[in-house]
This record gives C-alpha cells, structure tokens and sequence, in this order.
C-alpha cells in the first residue's frame, strides 16, 4: 500500500467506527492573479495528504467501505498544449490507487449517487467557500429519490477534525521530508548571512558595487530554496533590516543593510508540500554591537528554555511559559522593564507588562501548512476556569499534550520599540530565533539547525 492508500484506510475505518458514512474533499481553486495570470497554483493539504495528487479541480471521496473516488480534470488536448499534460480519470485510478475516478464534468450527476444510502456525510467545514450551498444541492438530489428508495445522509460532521489529528502526528514519510526542507532553508539562511557581510566589506567605490538591500537577502534564499528542488516559499520571506525587526510581519522590501544594524530573516522553503519556517537574526556586517549582543543572548536562552521542555509529556503551553519566563527575567537585568515599577518575575508573568516587548507565542505547529491544523487543547478533556490575560475568567480547556511525532516550531524574541523609560541603547532591536523540532521519544529533534544559531558561530560564519 502507498502512504496515501493507508492514509485513505484509516479515514474509512474512522467513518467506520462513526457509525459509518461518506468523506468528501476539494482541492483548493486557482486564484487569478490579473488578466490571464494566475498566481501559483497550491494544492489543498488535506486532498495532497491524502492522494499525493496536486492538480488543480480535484475531488476526493472515501466511504466507510474503504472504496475511494476521485474527481479529475479530462484529458484535453487543446487546454493541455497550453496548461500542461493532465493525469486524467482513465490513468487515475492506477496512477493513484483509487477505485474509480470520473471527470470533474460529472461532479454534480455522480455525488448525488455515492451520497444515497449513506449515514452521514463528511466534508470541511468552514475552509472551501460555497463547499457548503454545493453539499446542500447534493442532497437535496439525493432527497428527491427518496421515494425511489433512496436514503440521505442523517447528519454532517466537520471532516477537518478528523484529519486534523491525523495530520498532527507525522508519519516517517512526512518526517524525511520535514527534515530535508528544514535543511535546504538553514543553507538558505548561511547564504544569506554570508552574502550580507560580504556585500557590506565590499568598498563602496569598488568595481559591480551594490548598496545592499533587504531584497537582495531575498534573492538568495530564494535562489537557494529553488536550486534544491523547493518549488516556491512555504510564506512570504521577512528580511528586516534595523527597525524594521520590530514590525512583526515585515516583508523583504528595499531598506538598507548598515553596519551596526541587525538584520531579522524570516524564512523557509516549501519542498514536496511541506513547509519549513526559520527566524535568523545577525549583524548585517557579522559583528554584533554590545547592546545587541546582550539582548540576543536573552532570546537564545529562552529558547533552550523552551527547547528543554519540548518533550513528551509535556504541554504545548510549557515552552512558551519556559521561554517567557527567561524573557522576563533578561528584561528586568537589562532595564527594558524597571524592577522598581514592575516588580518580580513572577509579578511581570502576571501583569503582562512583557507584552511590550514579547507579543506573540512561543510556537505553532508546523507541517504540510506553515502554521498547521492540530487542536492546541487536549482532545477529550473538560474545559476549566482560568483567568484570562485581562483578568475575566473563561472556561479553557488544558493545552494539548505533546507526544512523539507532533512538529512545532520553537520561536522566541524581544522587540524593542522606542519608549520613553526604555533605555535607548536597546531602541529599534527586533531579535526572533526560530527552529522547527519534531518531538521524539525522549525529547526533541531540531531539523534546522544546519545554520548556526550562538551568537559567536554566527559572527564566525560571517567573517
Ligand atoms: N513565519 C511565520 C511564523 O514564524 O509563524
Ligand atoms: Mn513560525
Ligand atoms: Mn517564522
């Protein structure tokens, strides 16, 4: 069996032990760019998880039986000479071990029929735009045969949630290739770090001489992503130079890299539909200032903090508390919060007053999609009062319990906009580290550390 054909198994045997019924799954739809141009075409991760299969107007459905049909795109040749060859239904069903596949042409004739006499109909909610209004007409065909001995779907359920936990644990093929992208992007990364350094030691009367730019950091990583087979970004690059660090979703743009300045990358590949995501922050010249360095240090030791408790057994929320807590504790030593004002750690935790200069979360999982599905809650547990960071009380349920398999990404930092109080040495830094870790057995593996993250290895790297 392929990894999809055992993928497709367990989603009947799900629907099987749900009392039975009928998964139903679109591919994404092309997105038009502006007159005859689209942007690049993606695949829907959850059809690609589960048939490998990346054109565009697929359709997938699996039945609790374990029979499966798919929904392509007919040969055409005209449309083919112009777009690009198309697996067609006929090729289909060995190319992709399927039952029984069908032009897309006949979608709306066929799914009535695979959806009579079925208990229940499975499908994502809330994700495919008009998923929904086309179900409904399904059944509603399905309804008008009752009387001829057809019976519709009893209920609906969200399919996501199925597929959510299944995609949340990765399989070793997932594995091997979650490693090989977090590699192809740290080389992404080195050439990056390298290029910005020799470009500012190049003498600014010199023969091809360039003031180097944001973009030009751009052009390497993807120039790297792409030459090892990366078929495009898995998100959008941040290249922050100087201040621009501090605006959380930066992108590339055309600042200058100066000497003395911090350059914040954030950036990763996407290879065979699985994504990498690394945060890099280094001197743009290789050397880092004092002030820079003392905060930097800050960052790497929270996420050995956060590193640390990245284990079985422990909770999604653990490195993120780890991680603050150090974050915390670096921002009362250097004055970024005034211990007069603000108190202990402990009284910081409470109040939030970090939020100033640590906004977001320690991590997200991380997978087919950048920030992946996967409920962040434990499943099957009872929600419980906690207080909220505004102080109201809510009901949550407790953070999810890692175990081995799950990917997440390991992502701390300071951000330090100038304030008045806030030492000015620190004004205009923005310093995030960011690795992927698969959790394992024991502990952790990190698949991105083929760049160097400790401050003297990256100034050694770029010397
Ligand atoms: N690159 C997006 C993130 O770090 O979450
Ligand atoms: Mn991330
Ligand atoms: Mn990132």
């Amino acid at each position: 069996m392929t990894v999809y054909q055992k993928r497709r198994a367990l989603v009947a045997k799900a629907l099987k032990a749900a009392g039975g019924g009928i998964a139903i799954l679109p591919t994404a739809p092309e997105s038009p760019r502006n007159r005859d141009s689209d942007f690049p075409y993606r695949h829907d991760s959850y059809l690609f998880y589960l048939t490998g299969f990346s054109e565009p107007d697929s359709w997938l459905a699996i039945d609790s039986s374990g029979k499966t049909t798919l929904f392509c795109r007919p040969k055409d040749l005209e449309r083919e000479i112009w777009d690009g060859i198309r697996l067609g239904p006929k090729a289909a069903v060995a190319g992709l071990n399927v039952d029984a596949a069908f032009s897309v042409d006949e979608l709306d004739a066929k799914m009535p029929l695979l959806l009579s006499n079925q208990q229940a109909v499975w499908f994502p909610f809330a994700t495919h735009r008009g998923l929904e209004t086309q179900v409904d007409g399904w059944l509603g065909k399905v309804r008008a045969r009752i009387r001829f001995g057809a019976e519709c779907p009893q209920s609906q359920h969200d399919l996501c949630k199925l597929l959510d936990e299944m995609r949340l644990i990765k399989d070793v093929h997932e594995i091997a290739i979650l490693r090989r992208a977090g590699a192809i992007s740290a080389g992404a990364h080195v050439r990056a770090m390298q290029t910005s350094s020799s470009m500012l030691r190049k003498p600014p009367k010199s023969a091809g001489y360039l003031v180097p730019r944001e973009y030009h950091l751009e052009a390497e990583l993807l120039h790297e992503f792409r030459r090892h087979g990366s078929q495009y970004p898995a998100y959008t690059s941040i290249v922050a130079a100087g201040a621009n660090a501090c605006i959380l979703h930066y992108r590339a743009d055309t600042a200058e890299l100066k000497a003395g300045d911090l350059c914040l990358i954030d950036a990763g590949c996407e290879l065979d539909g699985y994504a990498s995501d690394i945060t890099r922050t280094f001197p743009a010249n290789g050397k880092f200032t004092p002030a820079q360095r003392t905060l930097y240090d800050i960052v790497l030791a929270a996420q050995e903090a956060a590193i640390k408790v990245t284990k079985p057994g422990k909770r999604f929320t653990d490195p993120h508390d780890a991680a603050t807590r150090v974050l915390v504790q670096g921002m009362l030593d250097v004055g970024l919060l005034d211990k007069k004002k603000h108190g202990s750690v402990d009284d910081v935790l409470l109040s939030g007053a970090y939020r100033q200069f640590y906004m977001h979360r320690t991590g997200h999982w991380m997978g087919m999609d950048v920030h992946d599905c996967g409920d962040y809650t434990e499943p099957g547990s009872k929600p419980r009062p906690e207080r909220d960071p505004l102080g109201e009380m809510v009901m949550k349920k407790p953070p999810r319990i890692l175990r081995a398999g799950m990917v997440l990404t390991i992502e701390p930092g300071i951000y330090v906009r100038p304030a008045k109080g806030v030492p000015k040495e620190f004004w205009n830094i923005g310093i995030r580290i960011e690795d992927d870790a698969l959790v394992t057995a024991k502990g952790c593996e990190l698949m991105t550390r083929g760049v160097p993250v400790k401050a003297d290895e990256i100034e050694a790297l770029m010397c």
